[in-house]
């Protein structure tokens, strides 16, 4: 079993990385295989609402040209996701809510209904917001969202400050187990479980 974790800080090696590292390592701790992706720090574009990935059915963004579909690539192997920004301005990091949403988009089928969760970082505050709003995609992918002993925040503002906050690595950790346990008994008969389902009915509110 494996976790996708995203780094979608602009520096690689920042507080969101080493927030992302305290999961991992709980995760690995419990026999879970893990993998953190950095986004990078190159221009990304936003969706454009071509509905092109939909309507072609291509399964990643009909856009090639920067890192969303190298992310996306990696779904299918991926039984959880953890995805982690730094707050900006009481948000998730710009780069981070546009490649996730044309990724989540174009490769949901691959997202659908696993284990996922958010954490989020900040110098002093906004972190909460910045922590739900990631969490806004799970809540409409059938995702199992979870938790940890607190919001999955946790404080810093220059790389490596964020390791200060123990209250907020312990939430790491503890996110790690929680996820870990999720995956066990949700994977325990060896097959990939999915909750039963209606078949979708969009409706687009045209009358
Ligand atoms: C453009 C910008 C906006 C920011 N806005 C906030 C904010 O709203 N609240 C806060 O507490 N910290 C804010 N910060 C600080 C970062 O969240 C903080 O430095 C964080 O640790 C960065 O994570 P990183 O090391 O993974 O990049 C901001 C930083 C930048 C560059």
């Amino acid at each position: 079993m494996k976790t996708l974790l995203i780094n979608g800080s602009p520096r690689k090696n920042g507080n969101t990385h080493l927030a992302l590292t305290e999961v991992a390592k709980s995760l690995e701790a419990e026999g879970i295989e893990t993998e953190i992706f950095w986004l990078g720090n190159k221009p990304v574009r936003g969706c454009t609402a071509c509905y092109a990935c939909v309507s072609k059915n291509l399964g990643k963004c009909i856009f090639d040209d920067d890192v969303c579909n190298r992310l996306s690539a990696h779904f299918a192997e991926a039984d959880a996701f953890v995805i982690g920004a730094p707050t900006y301005f009481g948000q998730p990091a710009g780069a981070l809510l546009a490649v996730v949403q044309r990724a989540f988009f174009s490769a949901r089928a691959h997202v659908e209904g696993k284990p996922a969760a958010s954490v989020a970082i900040c110098r002093r505050g906004g972190s909460t917001a910045a922590f739900q709003c990631m969490n806004m995609p799970f809540e409409m992918l059938n995702s199992i969202l979870i938790g940890s002993q607190y919001w999955n925040v946790a404080f810093g503002r220059d790389p490596g400050e964020v390791t200060q906050d123990t209250e907020g690595m312990q939430t790491m950790r503890a996110l790690g187990k929680n996820m870990a346990w999720v995956l066990k008994n949700l994977h325990r008969d060896g097959t990939v479980p999915r909750s039963p389902q209606e078949e979708w009915q969009p409706m687009h509110f045209i009358r």
